[in-house]
């Protein structure tokens, strides 16, 4: 099984990723925390298809469990849920010694990462991811969070899974959107940290082809993810790389109606900054944007910008992003495939950049 450790200087953990590895959960808590009892945290669409494969390896390793189901949505990772949970804790009897499961993608993670940091002053917990998304980026790394009526993300921790278990067999229920979205973060990696895992998606492009390669591809993106938060334990510095595309596309989720989905949206975001670093020179060699613009579309992800915005609206909203320090905002860029370099760059400079691209519609 391929087994990769993150070595962060807060914590230590182990991330298992292997088809089944949820059948192995409760053995791995019994090792890790041995008399801990469980609260397994899922969404109503995920416990259906794995509690049940959850709570039974917990119940063969002796693991006395209970379970607190949430309705599935990015509406649940708010502070309302967060303070039921606290109450749902206080109920359960739940110690500092016993230990929260966190079973699904990274509404639930972020969630329970959040409950897990400060209920009783942190108590452990351990990452289940069930999307493409989770598996490769949300469970890794102790960003926890949840949303506020003003924003996403707002209130949160950094707080370290005890363990993380990836079970890629989990991806086969997945949607067609969703396993879209993960590929765009994957595509994502591939483009700022390595080359070669973009020309082996290319060669097997779409879900089909890629799914009997994902548990190594999955392997190679948390490996990648584990090195940066290694690097860059607080997200300020080479961390900051893996926001290529996401200023665009945080501006595109807040701005576009219909509302964008997050990987579709750093899709487009990743094209259409490339398109615009690769005529000013920055990003070689020419074709480059194509390249990455016909991979993601292989995996049915759009690569233009919806017809009802213009470079005015996306720069506004983008100018609002989080990682604005000093009135420059640290755009991460492709220097080439496999290789991205962060570029501050003031307001000017990213009306010129956005219009760039505006010429070429
Ligand atoms: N903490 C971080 O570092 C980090 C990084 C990126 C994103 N995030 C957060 O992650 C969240 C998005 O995560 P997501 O894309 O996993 O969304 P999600 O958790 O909402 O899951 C998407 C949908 O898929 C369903 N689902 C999950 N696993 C399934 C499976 N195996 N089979 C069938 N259906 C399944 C869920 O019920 C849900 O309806 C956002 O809130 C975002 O802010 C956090």
């Amino acid at each position: 099984m391929p087994q990769i450790t993150v070595n962060a200087r807060s914590a230590c953990y182990p991330l298992y990723i292997e088809r089944g590895v949820l059948d192995t959960l409760g053995g791995k808590i019994a090792k890790a925390l041995p008399g801990a009892r469980a609260v397994v945290v899922s969404d109503e669409t995920v416990y259906e298809l794995y509690g049940a494969r959850a709570k039974e390896s917990l119940a063969r390793a002796e693991v006395p469990s209970d379970s607190v189901v949430l309705p599935p949505g990015e509406e649940t990772k708010s502070l309302p849920v967060l303070f039921r949970l606290y109450e749902q804790m206080v109920e359960l009897s739940m110690s500092r010694t016993d230990v929260i499961v966190a079973l699904g993608g990274g509404v639930i993670g972020d969630l329970a990462g959040v409950l897990a940091a400060t209920y009783l002053r942190g108590v452990p917990y351990v990452q289940v991811p069930t999307t493409l998304l989770s598996q490769i980026d949300s469970s890794i790394g102790g960003k926890t969070a949840v949303n506020l009526p003003s924003g996403k993300n707002l209130v949160g921790a950094f707080y370290h899974p005890r363990m993380v278990l990836i079970d890629p067999g989990t991806l086969a229920t997945l949607s067609d959107e969703e396993f879209a979205g993960g590929m765009a973060e994957i595509i994502k990696t591939a483009c700022i940290l390595d080359g070669e895992l973009f020309d082996l998606l290319e060669a097997n492009a779409g879900r089909a082809a890629v799914t009997p390669l994902i548990e190594q591809v999955i392997a190679r993106c948390c490996a990648i993810k584990a090195g940066v938060v290694e690097a860059d334990e607080r997200d300020t510095g080479e961390r900051l790389l893996l926001n290529f595309g996401h200023t665009l596309a945080h501006a595109l989720e807040k701005c576009a109606r219909p509302p964008m989905r997050h990987g579709q949206a750093v899709a487009v975001g990743m094209t259409r900054i490339t398109a615009a670093s690769e005529r000013r020179g920055m990003t070689r060699p020419p074709g480059t944007a194509a390249r990455l613009a016909g991979l993601l579309a292989a995996f049915g992800l759009p690569t233009e910008l919806p017809g009802c915005i213009d470079s005015e609206t996306l720069l506004a909203y983008a100018w609002r992003d989080k990682k604005v320090f000093s009135g420059k905002l640290k755009l991460a860029l492709l220097r080439s495939i496999g290789e991205a370099f962060v570029h501050p760059i003031d307001r000017g400079g990213l009306a010129a950049f956005l219009s760039e691209g505006e010429e070429r519609r």
